[in-house]
């Protein structure tokens, strides 16, 4: 079928599925994936809904555990009931940079909701849905109390990691930094971790003393994606009165996107305190097709840019435009491709019709594991994979491999 790739599904579950299970852990009656050994070797919140979603294809029941060790550890008490930690330590490590005991204190992008969906699709398990349920609910309750101070229906991050695009360029400016190297920008993140023990994670707190607070594309547009997901869910349980909110939840998300991150024809981050644009382009405008917070005419300018210039590299998609003068296509979420970013470009696409240009990033992504290996992230320019060999999240491109038909 395509040029040059693989082109045998059940080859690509057999080396997706390697790596995948070569990275499962088990705590306990729970089963979870490491990101990859050696290096990720606690479980990531949204790390795990990619792996979901891929374990759908071949380990139905892996899928099913995978979602429901993320929502084991959901905080129950407190100002923070119903966040789910970004990252689990599984065992008796992070207290020294969190302050509690196995867990962080911040999340990062909910696409629970999607991958429960998504997994409920091949599995028809009605009762894992119910099971599922209360937790999502929950998480999206927290998400308005805990980061929607202005009830705009937009969240903010209060840490770059929770965004989980940790030295983006698009964070230089409201972390103070001008020409960050990777040292200084790593500091910077741990150093925040103090202020936010410091203000017990209390957003209006942490604003009003002048730390990182930015209402993001990509966070939203998650989030919406996963808002209206979790309305269908709702209906799948019996619960139409829920649907409908979840639903007019998703419209209010995408009124406000529309509302206040769009500028002429493009979309832009916003500093929450101010809710000024944060003059940084990036691949995170193209998540508001996953979440559909845009019309076709809104969908047609994200498209534009898309194939743009800016974007249009020997690998798609870099997260950071070529122009920028901040591009480097070879350091850290600072311009490089990443699968599990491309999945959600893909999806987006698929969601208003742009079937070719789908077609072509899962064609793209499905060559660089090829060539390359299942790295963790890409030079857009030259194919080379940065960072683990054996991601997880990587796998995702099964997804691509069954769409194509191969
Ligand atoms: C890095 C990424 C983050 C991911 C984690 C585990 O910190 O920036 O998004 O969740 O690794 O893969």
């Amino acid at each position: 079928m395509a040029q040059g790739i693989t082109n045998d599904f059940f080859q690509w579950v057999t080396r997706c599925r390697a790596i995948l299970e070569g990275n499962q852990k088990r705590h306990g009656h729970l089963r979870y994936t490491r990101p990859a050994p050696h290096v990720y070797e606690y479980q990531w919140l949204w790390d795990s809904c990619f792996h979901a979603i891929s374990y759908r294809w071949f380990d139905i029941e892996m899928a099913k555990d995978e979602l429901l060790s993320v929502v084991a550890r959901q905080i129950e008490e407190g100002p923070d009931a119903g966040l789910i930690p970004h990252m689990n330590y599984w065992k008796p490590d992070g207290e020294a940079l969190w302050g509690v005991p196995e867990r962080s204190i911040i999340t990062q992008p909910p696409l629970i909701a999607v991958a429960a969906e998504k997994v409920f699709e091949k599995s028809a398990d009605i009762e894992f849905l119910k099971k599922l349920y209360p937790h999502l609910v929950e998480v999206h309750r927290w998400f308005d109390r805990r980061r929607d101070p202005d009830n705009d229906h937009l969240v903010s991050i209060i840490h770059p990691w929770e965004a989980g695009c940790d030295a983006s360029p698009r964070w230089d400016g409201p972390l103070g930094l001008t020409r960050p190297n990777p040292e200084e920008s790593k500091k910077k993140r741990h150093q925040l971790v103090d202020q936010l023990r410091t203000f017990d994670c209390n957003i209006e707190k942490l604003d009003n003393n002048g730390w990182f607070n930015v209402e993001p594309l990509d966070m939203n547009g998650i989030r919406a994606a996963d808002v209206r997901a979790l309305g269908r869910i709702a209906a799948l349980l019996g619960r139409p009165a829920e649907a409908t909110a979840w639903e007019q939840k998703w419209a209010a998300i995408g009124e406000s996107v529309r509302g206040k991150m769009a500028q002429g024809n493009r979309y832009f981050d916003l500093n929450s305190s101010t809710e000024t644009p944060i003059q940084e382009e990036s691949a995170a405008q193209f998540l508001l097709l996953f979440g559909e917070c845009v019309d076709e005419k809104g969908a047609g300018h994200l498209v534009e840019a898309l194939q743009s210039d800016r974007f249009t590299t020997p690998y798609l998609v870099p997260t950071s435009p070529t122009t920028s003068s901040r591009f480097d296509p070879t350091a850290y979420w600072r311009g490089n491709v990443w699968l599990s970013i491309n999945w959600l470009i893909v999806e987006g696409l698929k969601k208003y019709g742009y079937m070719g240009e789908a077609r072509a990033i899962q064609i793209n992504s499905l060559k660089l594991v090829d060539n390359h290996g299942f790295y963790e992230y890409f030079n857009p320019l030259t194919g080379e994979g940065y960072g683990p060999d054996k991601q997880s999240w990587s796998t995702i491109v099964l997804d691509f491999a069954a769409d194509l038909g191969f």
